[in-house]
């Protein structure tokens, strides 16, 4: 069975689903979830929920993030944050699979699962075995009280507010802005510099501004969703920090317009999915201004070599793509929060323009309690 949502519940307030609704509350959610937590004075941030000590925090050898669907995806890049600003060996796995393998628990090891609602069976079950076997399990959880944050020995709450929509959106990006609250705390506590914490901080502070930036370009994205609606799949392309963005903005494509997409590090091209590309095959390549750029030019140099069509999401106008959507720049480790966003739109255009059930996608729910 499944926890199904109560439509009356919680009003629209205009929008014509939910999911518009949840794209556009991007900048206040941000907002709540940094409200209250920045310390300027020592370049840090204070989480309430997080019981962590210094030399806690510093006797931490790795961290090992636990969701699922889009929860894994904000875990993705909730890793590449601890691993980049509190040098921290972390990486993600979908909770599910975590259990079944009979994982190594490490006592030096950091457990945090993640979930929009709280009570995902799959993580749930993987937190009480985690907890069974001694380990210590954060929570970056959204619903308050729920069974996975009740579970959890401490943790962050997203304050992303009400998520009615079954595919996420504003729970994704406030998840991984907490991810950056927690990989900041940590960090300072840990190797990183009052400066590097101040450059963060003043990253963190743009991020709602910049999210209305995004949002101001819906007209412009609903015509580039309604050009690439025809396609029958579409390749999603991204390196490093763009790589997370690339699998969440593919499985937001499928889950809400039912189009075939695929998900790939534009470094894999050549071994093998480059066999794909064509004119009917477009790709939407996440191109950051970082120290990847000209290997992303290169990726999408192959691609128009063979004839493919490209929409990139980058920091500037992409001269090898027929289309760029352009988002504002931030700090390179917090340029992830952003560059899902103008896909979350391009998702709900491509749907709309299908004629799909935005709010509630066939054969999914909001949240699945049971394996
Ligand atoms: C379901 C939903 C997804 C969601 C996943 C995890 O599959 O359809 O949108 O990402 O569950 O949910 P959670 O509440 O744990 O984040």
């Amino acid at each position: 069975t499944t926890v199904e949502w109560e439509a009356a519940s919680y009003d629209m307030g205009g929008h014509d689903t939910y999911m518009h609704k949840e794209i556009c509350e991007q900048a206040d959610a941000v907002d709540r979830v940094l409200r209250g937590r920045i310390d300027d004075r020592f370049s840090t941030v204070h989480l309430g929920g997080l019981n962590l000590d210094a030399r806690e925090a510093r006797s931490v050898r790795r961290v090992k993030i636990l969701g699922c669907g889009t929860s894994y995806h904000a875990g993705l890049i909730g890793a590449q944050m601890i691993e980049e600003l509190a040098r921290i060996p972390a990486d993600a796995e979908p909770a599910s699979e975590f259990r079944y393998r009979n994982p190594v628990v490490d006592p030096d090891t950091l457990y945090i699962a993640v979930s929009q609602s709280g009570e995902t069976y799959d993580v749930l079950a993987a937190v009480q075995e985690l907890k069974r076997k001694g380990a210590r399990v954060f929570g970056v959880v959204n619903v308050v009280g729920s069974a996975i944050a009740r579970e959890s020995d401490a943790g962050v709450y997203v304050h992303a507010g009400p998520e009615v929509c079954v595919v996420s959106t504003k729970c994704f990006t406030n998840t991984t802005v907490a991810f950056a609250l927690l990989a900041l705390h940590l960090g300072r506590i840990r190797d990183l510099s009052v400066a590097d914490g101040k450059r963060i901080i003043e990253g963190l502070r743009k991020l709602p501004g910049q999210i209305e930036e995004i949002l101001a370009q819906e007209a412009e994205i609903k015509k580039i969703a309604e050009e690439y609606a025809d396609a029958r799949s579409m390749m999603f392309i991204g390196r490093v920090r763009g790589y997370p963005v690339a699998r969440e903005a593919s499985l937001k494509l499928k889950e809400v317009s039912y189009i075939h997409a695929e998900a790939y590090p534009a470094s894999e091209l050549k071994h093998g999915p480059l066999a794909l590309i064509e004119p009917a095959l477009p790709t939407v390549a996440i191109v950051p201004d970082d120290d990847l750029l000209e290997k992303n030019r290169a990726a999408m140099e192959e691609i128009k070599a063979r004839s493919g069509r490209i929409l990139a999401v980058a920091h500037q106008e992409q001269d090898k793509a027929d289309r760029t959507i352009v988002v504002p720049k931030n700090e390179d480790e917090l340029d992830p929060i952003l560059m899902g966003i103008p896909l979350q739109l391009l998702a709900y255009h491509t749907a709309l323009a299908l004629g799909r059930d935005i709010d509630k996608p066939r054969n999914l729910a909001k949240s699945v309690t049971v394996e």
